[in-house]
């Protein structure tokens, strides 16, 4: 198992210093879509006012006009899903911390990929398991590699996917999945695949994913979604987990997974009731959204076209666009240099526990101006170095 990530309370802090000091005008790390000026729909949050929500009747999985709701939109994305099998949760993060209380003891772990979403490891600890991390190949389209996940400790209880991945835009190649399935099935895993960026196919990509709740599960699979991308809605507080799996496991997880919600009953009602309205109107956010990254990715496109020794990883999904520089300075000095002297923000690949340095990962949800402009001096900045170097 493989990590390079920098302990948390070491090197980023210089990053995070520099950004206090800074004038940052090109924040290319902005993941926030409701700051980076994507249009809403004016009525959107009408839905929220609906009377019925004075009443307060909770149901541990959600409500059940609520949970129909996701099913539908497991439809849109060719899962049929029963609305019994969906459990709401605060939060894809509070979804994550169900699972885990769910699915392990206090000391046994779960696998993450790396590079990816790093707060896995945040949310494992918290509930006294193990992140442990398995590599997702740098040179081969950040495949799996199943012998590495075979040679996994006995502690391992469950492994999570990303599906396309944050912020390598990599789909879970249907091959790894079949071989997954297999495996956690095997070995009494259960599969974890966050898919809250399953809507955001980006054209040009290697293509898009299935879900899985899409198909058969071998192994007990859940799969993850929530407002907070689907709609561009992270402050509403509403995220689903959809379970899937052989009858024997599925029952008895769901109704252990019943039991953890029924602790929290963290999800409010205006927002279950309001949730058919906001996926049926929310559609507008997510085209915005998703055209704002087509914007932004083929202005990056371009404009890369003119700087040969930076290479744009081609992103199949997602909010995010991961560049490869010549590794003539590291990616920290070059982050703090970029604030410094540039007033542009970026996350280096370390961030994300890429295993080589000279990654820089830009969001691609500010708007199109500030976007262009904030990638033209990144790569001037690393333009003066190549130079130097
Ligand atoms: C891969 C991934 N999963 C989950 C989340 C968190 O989503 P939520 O706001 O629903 O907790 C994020 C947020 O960036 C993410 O990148």
């Amino acid at each position: 198992m493989f990590s390079r990530r920098v302990p948390a309370e070491l090197s980023p802090n210089r990053i995070a210093l520099a950004r206090e000091r800074a004038e940052v005008a090109f924040d290319l790390t902005a993941a926030n879509p409701t700051a980076c000026g994507i249009p809403y729909p004016e009525r959107l949050l009408d839905a929220l006012a609906d009377p019925r929500g004075l009443a307060y009747r909770p149901d541990p999985r959600g409500l059940a006009s609520a949970r129909e709701a996701v099913a539908a939109e497991c439809a849109r994305l060719g899962a049929a899903v029963a609305a019994d099998h969906v459990v709401l949760a605060a939060s894809t993060s509070e979804a994550y911390a169900f699972l885990f209380k769910l699915l392990c003891e206090p000391g046994e772990a779960v696998l993450v990929p790396t590079p990816s979403y790093p707060l896995f490891e945040h949310l494992a600890r918290v509930e006294g398991v193990g992140a442990l991390p398995f590599r997702l190949d740098p040179a081969g389209a950040w495949r799996l590699d199943l012998h590495e996940l075979e040679r996994a400790p006995e502690s391992v209880r469950a492994v999570v996917v990303v599906h396309p991945n944050n912020p390598t835009g990599s789909f879970v190649h249907p091959d790894d999945r079949a071989a997954l399935d297999a495996l956690c099935a095997r070995r009494g895993w259960a599969l974890i695949a966050d898919e809250v960026f399953l809507d955001y196919p980006l054209a040009g990509g290697p293509g898009s994913g299935e879900s899985f709740a899409a198909s058969d599960a071998g192994a007990l699979t859940f799969s993850l979604g929530g407002l907070s991308k689907s709609v561009g809605l992270p402050q509403l507080k509403l995220a689903w987990i959809v379970a899937r799996g052989p009858a024997a496991l599925l029952a008895p997880a769901l109704a252990r997974l019943e039991f953890v919600a029924d602790a929290f009953l963290s999800v409010a009602t205006p927002v279950q009731l309001a949730l058919p309205a906001l996926l049926r109107e929310g559609a507008a956010v997510r085209a915005a959204i998703r055209r704002r990254c087509e914007v932004n990715l083929a202005a990056a496109r371009a404009e890369l076209a003119a700087h040969p020794a930076v290479a744009l990883a081609p992103p199949g999904g997602g909010w995010s666009a991961v560049l490869r520089y010549p590794a003539v300075v590291g990616e920290e000095e070059l982050a703090v240099e970029l604030l410094e002297r540039d007033g542009v923000a970026v996350h280096p690949g370390f961030f994300f526990d890429f295993p080589q340095d000279g990654i820089l990962v830009l969001s691609l949800l500010p708007s199109p101006d500030l976007f262009a402009e904030g990638l033209r001096r990144v790569l001037r900045r690393i333009g003066s170095h190549v130079g130097a170097a």
